[in-house]
């Protein structure tokens, strides 16, 4: 299949909806570190965080799970979401509208959920409400980038990795981007699939053998001295960094990695290669970092090595 014959109704992640333990540890994550600004209480309970104008880009709902439980897609208008709705028919897919309330309670216009195969509810959305309030732009002062790249990216949970690629691939519209496989040391197999479904480099990547349905989601600020302070400031608060500054040789996003709350991983990035289907050609990488996405620990360990092995 060619670039051309894939559906283009979806345009991007548009939020993610976490079930999270500790609410006030998430909250001095989200906003005390990377600076989202607090969206407050939702139609059902749930809390809001953003990243833009949009009124809510995380969701969090209280909760034992610690995982994540939907993911938003936003779709181009009522049109695709009927479009999906047809090849999900086709597909025996079970494809449910949302109530109006549902919605609201999502601050969209139209909602739609389908169930990708390794069991997170994906969560179809158009017209998609403004928050009232500004940004509150005092901790990340140059903003996220989101917009036609969507709301970020996430590393999702996939035991059969061609079958959900398949999922994402035929009912989403979503394209290959690239592959990394690699030996870690102590003999971990890594092996994940990219894929895009805009110009963001991937949208979703699928990895086996994850104990929650996703390794870690991704937010990407606008500006290079933002990544380089909210890492001061993961240190200051003593968030759990877990992967010091490093750049993948795939995305060439600029990150670093901390544990969330919840046990799984945030990434916060910057920069990043964008994807142009006409000219794209996927390949296959053979290691996960082009430099740096070190434990913080091992660093120190090795430094101080390096000054008693010399
Ligand atoms: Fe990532």
């Amino acid at each position: 299949m060619t670039h051309t014959e894939h559906p283009r109704d979806v345009l991007g992640v548009g939020y993610f909806v976490f079930e999270v333990a500790d609410l006030a540890a998430w909250h001095t994550l989200l906003v005390s570190g990377l600076g989202l600004t607090d969206g407050g209480l939702l139609a059902d309970g749930m809390r809001a965080y953003r990243l833009d104008e949009r009124s809510a880009r995380v969701l969090l709902r209280e909760g034992p799970a610690d995982d994540l439980v939907a993911l938003g897609f936003e779709v181009d208008g009522e049109a695709a979401l009927a479009a999906v709705e047809g090849r999900a028919r086709e597909a025996g897919v079970a494809f449910e509208r949302a109530s109006e309330a549902d919605a609201a309670a999502r601050c969209v216009a139209a909602l739609a959920r389908v169930v990708e195969p390794g069991g997170v509810v994906l969560e179809l959305f158009a017209g998609a409400v403004a928050a009232s309030e500004p940004l509150d732009r005092s901790i990340n002062a140059g903003g996220f980038v989101t917009g036609v790249l969507g709301a970020g990216h996430l590393a999702l949970r996939a035991d059969d990795i061609e079958r959900t690629r398949a999922f994402f691939e035929r009912l989403l519209g979503f394209r290959l981007s690239d592959h990394i496989r690699c030996e870690l040391r102590g003999g971990f197999q890594v092996d994940i699939t990219f894929l895009h479904v805009n110009a963001r480099h991937h949208s979703v990547a699928l990895g086996r053998g994850l104990p929650k349905h996703l390794h870690h989601f991704m937010v990407q600020v606008a500006a290079l001295d933002d990544l380089g302070r909210a890492y001061d400031r993961f240190f200051d608060l003593g968030l759990p960094v877990t992967q010091s500054l490093g750049r993948h040789p795939n995305d060439r996003m600029l990150s670093f990695y901390a544990k969330t709350p919840s046990g799984f991983e945030i990434e916060c990035g910057y920069g990043g290669v964008e994807i142009d289907d006409a000219t794209w050609t996927p390949t296959t990488y053979d290691q996960i970092s082009l430099w740096g996405h070190r434990p913080p620990r091992s660093m120190k360990d090795l430094h101080a090595r390096g000054r008693t092995d010399r």
